[in-house]
């Protein structure tokens, strides 16, 4: 399963890089915003860092503008992914976009048939919002299985990417379940290194290694 980072945070994404665990980065206007910094320069510092996919949100309603900014935005670099919300509108963006060779990655994606639509309009990315759905006592990791189940049976060229992941099991649920992609924020890849057991033992070891004189 590829690992994406969602964020928009530069020192956030250099750390993980560093660990080359990164296959790519998602950001969303809220993510963006919390950075307080100029929108093109973060893109452009995050295309820098990453060789892969980078989704970018448009922020218009209006087909028209939506087109537009996709536009805009990918022009930016070949790895840009416009992230477009599957609404009605969003659907003929999705198609024209496509259409036109760029990548879409169809979000806030919270039921099937809203996967089935986008995949169908030519999304290469399709982002169950897990999370959110959860919040609201939903069980998101069937929505992943089920729209896993209509990938595999019509062979749609979509990808999954689980978003919204708010804690570990919801990243080895989603690798367990097949999906392509988690988007994962940092503080949930830190859990994921981190395991008690493994401090306990490496303290041992190092103790017991000092205690025997013993040089490398
Ligand atoms: C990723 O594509 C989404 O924008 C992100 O995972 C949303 O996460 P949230 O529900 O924690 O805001």
């Amino acid at each position: 399963m590829k690992i994406f980072l969602d964020t928009a945070n530069i020192d956030q994404i250099k750390k993980f890089n560093e660990l080359g665990i990164v296959d790519g980065v998602t950001t969303n206007p809220s993510l963006i915003s919390k950075e307080e910094k100029d929108f093109y320069s973060i893109i452009q510092e995050i295309c820098n860092l990453i060789d892969g996919p980078i989704s970018v949100e448009v922020i218009s309603t209006e087909p028209n503008k939506m087109i537009e900014e996709a536009k805009k935005l990918s022009k930016i670099n070949k790895n840009i992914v416009i992230k477009v919300p599957i609404i009605e509108s969003g659907l003929k963006v999705i198609k024209k976009l496509t259409d036109d060779n760029i990548k879409v990655n169809a979000t806030l994606c919270f039921s099937v048939g809203q996967a089935l639509l986008a995949m169908k309009a030519g999304a290469t990315y399709v982002s169950p919002f897990i999370g959110r759905l959860d919040d609201i006592g939903h069980s998101s990791m069937s929505l992943v299985k089920d729209i896993l189940e209509v990938i595999t049976k019509y062979n749609f060229a979509t990808q999954i990417i689980v978003a919204s992941v708010r804690h570990p099991q919801h990243v080895i649920e989603a690798a367990k379940l097949g999906a392509h992609i988690s988007t994962v924020p940092a503080n949930i890849l830190e859990k994921l290194i981190y395991h008690p057991l493994t401090d306990v033992g490496l303290k041992k070891f190092l103790d017991d290694w000092k205690k025997s004189r013993l040089t490398l």
